[in-house]
């Protein structure tokens, strides 16, 4: 008997995008300031003076960005709500013309037969909330609470799939630790302290979903499996290490309502005693998890890092996208088998796979982009290799739907499947859109035989 190589009818073929990496006009209809705001107006932090100000316009141009998602074959838009339009001052008063967007969102995907996934908070937080302390205030959990029991109420009859944070591990590592990112703190105590009460928001969050909520709650982390550069003991301790900070630091809380022992060892005395009946709130059921994927590394120990910092060994035989992340498609493999096996059969999600590289237009205005198309046919072809093997995979949303704000490293990096002219706002889809559209169109059988 042949094996079916298509994917299944329901699954669930998206892509990603995030408030300030593609809105513009942050400051739009009554909007507060937002931490990513305040960051890109500030001299030096962004490359080439970057600002988030116009980014991909999809605040004004949704309804032509929609139209593109319909003719590429999408079924889901995963996007993020920002805070900020919601709340201005990140509590208390809400801004009704912020939910107005986000409900014309909706309904214009729904109108297209494209399912919503939202994030709630994918790294825009209100600034007036960092004032108060941001995450490093232990009221954040109820501040938060309160934001997406507001998002619940104004759009939980229209969407099914909810997640409450996007990559906590980058949040305290990039904002709270080397600061490359909002809100730019560098500060290893304030790093696990920040990790804990964005696990304790997550709850609160999860916790409002299950009192009113009819539908799926998650959460979404980025994982890159670590792979020890030799047998040494010292490679093997490393990576663990590494595999602790960056992999296990929120699912092993989640799911079983203690912090990897490594955690201590990593941030010596700046790991605090974290109450047990905090544990006890973060430790609750998700009905399915986000799984960001994009490379891996080779780890080894590094005598002149601290625990913190792990060394890399580069993989120099290998094709490097223009972030300097080694195209490495069987970490998808082991990432959701480990998944699978540590944490148990959820129903999980790819909710960002993709990579940059430098594809200008052609003359002729069409935008070839030979390795985006590799990149993503040999993800597509583990991803449904998995779900042969009895992996719950439901869906796989490409990163990005638009070139876009790449955080710290401004507009120079693309990601999208669709080109965008940021002079004019232009949209051209890319040969990876193209292609991609064929992998929809035919459940996956363009992708070829299963091995
Ligand atoms: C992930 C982020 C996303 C994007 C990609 C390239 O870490 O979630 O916003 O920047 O990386």
């Amino acid at each position: 008997m042949t094996r079916d190589i298509r994917f299944p009818k329901s699954f669930l073929w998206g892509a990603s995008t995030s408030a300030f990496q593609v809105e513009g006009s942050p400051l739009a209809d009554g909007a507060g300031q937002s931490i990513w705001y305040r960051f890109t107006h500030t001299l030096g932090l962004v490359a080439n003076g970057d600002t988030g100000d116009v980014a991909s316009d999809h605040y004004r141009c949704w309804e032509e960005d929609i139209r593109h998602m319909r003719d590429l074959g999408l079924n889901a838009y995963r996007f993020g709500i920002a805070w900020h339009r919601i709340l201005p001052d990140g509590i208390g008063r809400v801004n009704a013309k912020g939910l107005d967007f986000y409900r014309a969102l909706v309904d214009g995907l729904l109108e297209n037969n494209i399912q919503p996934l939202i994030t709630l908070f994918h790294w825009d937080l209100p600034a007036a909330l960092e004032d108060r302390g941001g995450w490093l205030n232990p009221d954040i959990a109820n501040w938060f609470a309160e934001y997406a029991q507001v998002c619940f109420r104004a759009l939980d009859d229209r969407v099914d799939l909810w997640t409450t944070l996007n990559e906590p591990w980058v949040v305290t590592d990039g904002g709270y630790l080397h600061g490359a990112l909002a809100p730019g703190h560098r500060n290893l105590f304030e790093t696990p302290i920040a990790s804990h009460n964005l696990l304790r928001a997550h709850a609160s969050a999860v916790e409002a979903y299950r009192a009113e909520g009819q539908h799926q709650i998650g959460i979404v982390v980025n994982i890159e499996p670590k792979y020890p550069a030799s047998n040494k003991p010292e490679d093997l301790e490393a990576t663990a290490r590494a595999d602790a900070y960056m992999n296990r630091q929120y699912l092993d809380p989640i799911f079983f309502g203690t912090y990897p022992a490594e955690m201590k060892e990593i941030f010596g005395e700046a790991w605090p005693d974290f109450p047990a009946e905090d544990l006890e709130h973060i430790r609750r059921p998700l009905d399915f998890l986000g799984i960001n994927y994009y490379t891996r590394s080779v780890t080894c120990h590094d005598p002149n890092a601290k625990p913190v910092q792990a060394g890399r060994v580069k993989q120099r035989q290998a094709t490097h996208t223009e972030t300097d992340w080694e195209v490495y498609p069987e970490g998808l493999a082991d990432t959701l088998l480990g998944i699978r096996q540590r944490y148990g059969n959820i129903p999980l999600y790819i909710t960002e796979n993709g990579a940059a590289f430098y594809d200008p237009p052609t003359a002729e205005g069409e935008v070839n982009d030979p390795l985006r198309v590799d990149y993503f046919r040999e993800h597509l072809k583990v991803s449904r290799r998995l779900i042969q093997q009895g992996v719950d995979l439901r869906g796989y949303f490409a990163w990005s739907l638009l070139d876009n704000f790449e955080w710290s490293l401004g507009y120079s990096k693309r990601f999208g499947i669709i080109h965008v002219d940021y002079a004019t706002q232009r949209r051209t889809p890319k040969a990876s859109a193209k292609f991609y559209a064929e992998v929809i169109k035919s459940r996956g059988s363009v992708l070829g035989s299963l091995d």
